[in-house]
């Protein structure tokens, strides 16, 4: 039996996230890319939306997040924007646009919160992102941090691999969770990493740990929007759970469609516009006139 939950449609912010940890209350998120699906997920009362650069693989159809643009989500951001009213909306910095320098990065970041309407922005990666943190956070961008199997890193891992799986490296994780949270992000994605490491650090923080691939004892989930609907084309990972089977529904319907067509079925007296039967007569007298 599934349960009606109820949620308040008050706007999500970043102290009512904090809140959530503190009362134990799990915050969703979900991707979004453009305007019908955010909406729709707005108004089914998510928490969070993120503008990620999973784009690129899902939307763009590109082979990893590695060549997103910082152009290719600001259009994408937009348009999130205009349909989103209650959940709390970050933008995924794409690779490049913070590996450069902090100022050219400060200045990427800002282009996301004036021109796109963010409200915070995720950035990848542990401790090496910490003076960068401070910088945006210097300049009143809220970070949200992301580590584990980090896919912009996926050279650096030699592949898409469970992160934190020797007692060496899930440490190295919960240093770097507390690293970022002491440099000022508000909450860390925890990608790719064995349940038992992403409990440790959800009960090490203060700030809420939102989890994808992380077992159920983070804060709060997230999955790619397009796995949960069943609208993507690549490999299914482990952690998605498929409530839909969009791509079999658009299929169908357009089988249909073209069946349709092709037996004349479409467009039905109804679905198509009608002369009055005296104009219509008019015409035809013309028509066979002029012949
Ligand atoms: O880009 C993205 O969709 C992400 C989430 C999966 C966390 O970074």
């Amino acid at each position: 039996m599934s349960a009606t939950i109820q949620y308040s449609s008050e706007k999500v912010t970043i102290p009512k996230l904090l809140e959530k940890k503190t009362q134990k209350e799990t915050i969703t998120c979900l991707t979004a890319y453009d305007y019908p699906f955010a909406r729709s997920l707005d108004e089914a009362g998510i928490d969070v939306l993120l503008v990620g650069d999973s784009l690129g693989m899902t939307r763009l159809g590109y082979e990893s997040t590695l060549p997103v643009t910082l152009e290719e989500i600001m259009v994408h951001l937009r348009a999130v924007r205009r349909a989103v009213k209650r959940a709390l909306l970050v933008a995924d910095m794409p690779y490049g646009s913070y590996h450069v320098g902090i100022k050219s990065a400060v200045k990427n970041a800002l282009r996301f919160i004036k021109e796109g309407g963010a409200e915070a922005v995720k950035i990848e990666g542990g401790r090496k992102r910490s003076r960068l943190v401070e910088h945006l956070v210097e300049a009143e961008i809220q970070v949200m941090g992301h580590i584990g199997l980090t896919p912009q890193s996926v050279h650096f891992m030699g592949g898409y691999k469970v992160q934190g799986k020797t007692p060496q490296t899930a440490e190295a994780l919960l240093e770097d969770a507390l690293v970022l949270q002491e440099s000022g992000v508000f909450s860390v994605v925890l990608e790719g990493i064995p349940q038992e490491v992403a409990c440790k650090i959800t009960q090490e923080l203060r700030i809420p740990t939102i989890g994808i691939g992380a077992g159920v004892h983070c804060d709060g989930q997230i999955l790619v929007t397009d796995d949960l609907l069943g609208l993507t084309f690549s490999h299914k990972a482990k952690f998605v759970r498929q409530y839909a089977n969009l791509k079999e529904t658009i299929s169908s319907a357009v089988r249909k469609f073209i069946g349709e067509c092709k037996t004349g079925d479409f467009p039905s007296r109804d679905e198509s516009y009608h002369l009055s039967v005296d104009t219509a007569s008019k015409v035809l007298l013309k028509h066979s006139a002029s012949r």
